[in-house]
This record gives C-alpha cells, structure tokens and sequence, in this order.
C-alpha cells in the first residue's frame, strides 16, 4: 500500500520532519510504499494563489489523491498547525481523503498545546472524508532528539507511542488490502449454475 508522508513544518531542521521520517521508515518495513511530500518545497508564489495548474502542485495533489494512507506531520505554531500546512490541505478536493487512513503527529515547543492537533487538524482532516483517522501522536521537540553519532533518540514514551501508531496504521492497511482482494476475487468468481 501506498502512503504519503506529509511534512507541514517551513523549517529545514524540523523535529517534526525527523519524527515523521522515522515513521515513514517504520511503515516501509512492513512493507508499505511511502513518499515524502514537504510542503516548504512546494512553490511558495503558486502556493500562496492557490494555483492547482502548477505542474508541482498537481504532482503533489496527485500523490495524495492516489494513497492509500498519509501520516501528516506539523509543528504546533500559535497553539495550532501550520500556515503552510493549511494552504495544502485546502488544496485537496472536499473529498480529497476519502477511503484513506490518516495519521496526525506533531511536536511542540512544551506539553501546552498537546491537544492541538486533535481541536485544530482532525475536524480539518475530517472534512474530508477519510477512512479514519488515528490516535494522534504528540511530542515536545525535546523528546525527538537528534545525536550526530546515534541519530534519531526518541524519549521512552515517545517510542512507544509511535510503535503503537505504526502497528495500528499497519494492521488497518492490512484489513484494507485484504478487503480489496476479496472484493476482487467476488467480481472475478465464476457465477455458479
Ligand atoms: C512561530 C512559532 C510559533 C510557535 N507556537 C507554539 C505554540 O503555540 N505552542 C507550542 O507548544 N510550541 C510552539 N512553537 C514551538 C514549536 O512548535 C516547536 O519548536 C516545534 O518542535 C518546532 O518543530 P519543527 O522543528 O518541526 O519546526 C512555536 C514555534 C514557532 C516558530
């Protein structure tokens, strides 16, 4: 199965980009496609006016239209997601996730904001129309840690937390395929006499 890993933070040194990058590694050893989409490296001008016939940001609408799951991951910025997250996501078609699976992740400056994505990103997430949406995940940037010889060092609960969200989203991609497979096998099956 396909997902897209959207990063929704406008700093290249972003905590929330190494969480969702560790997560996205997660996800390929259960053997599942993913792509990276930042939306920083979008075109900021064509962004800005909403422009979805910018070759870029067709490409990128496609990656999302054509998944099967996104882990969509923003820093808390004025008790909220990201601007440049939001000029994405309206981006999307009013049903632009539907059938898919999403993930929400975010780091933040302290645990204030923890609630932020659930009151702020899932009723945007929801408009949508998506499969489901996960249990969202949250993290202090302290606790995504980064260490020049070691690498990522996520903070014990942090771990745990995102072991429980990689194996829950893995399992429903599973229940997923298997459903499509049935569905299949039944439109393909020869009807008895
Ligand atoms: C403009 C701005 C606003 C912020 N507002 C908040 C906030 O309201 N609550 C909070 O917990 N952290 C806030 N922070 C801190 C960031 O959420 C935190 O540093 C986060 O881990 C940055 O993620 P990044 O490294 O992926 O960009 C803010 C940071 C910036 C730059």
């Amino acid at each position: 199965m396909s997902i897209v890993l959207l990063g929704g933070s406008p700093s290249p040194q972003s905590s929330c980009s190494r969480l969702l990058l560790h997560i996205g590694e997660k996800l390929a050893l259960h053997g599942h496609r993913t792509a990276r989409l930042e939306v920083r490296e979008l075109p900021g001008p064509a962004l800005l006016r909403a422009d979805t016939a910018d070759p870029e940001l067709a490409r990128a609408v496609a990656l999302v239209r054509d998944a099967d799951a996104l882990v969509v991951a923003t820093p808390i910025y004025k008790a909220s997601y990201t601007g440049i997250l939001k000029l994405f996501l309206d981006l999307l078609p009013q049903d632009g996730l539907a059938g898919k699976l999403v993930l929400p992740i975010a780091t933040g400056g302290s645990q204030s904001h923890l609630l932020a994505l659930d009151y702020a990103l899932r009723p945007v997430l929801a408009s949508m129309w998506p499969r489901s949406i996960l249990p969202s995940i949250y993290a202090t940037s302290e606790q995504v840690g980064q260490d020049s010889a070691a690498g990522l060092r996520l903070a014990p609960p942090i771990a745990v937390r995102v072991a429980d969200g990689v194996d829950q989203l893995a399992a429903e991609l599973q229940a997923l395929a298997a459903r499509a497979v049935a569905r299949e096998s039944r439109r393909t099956a020869p009807i008895a006499a």
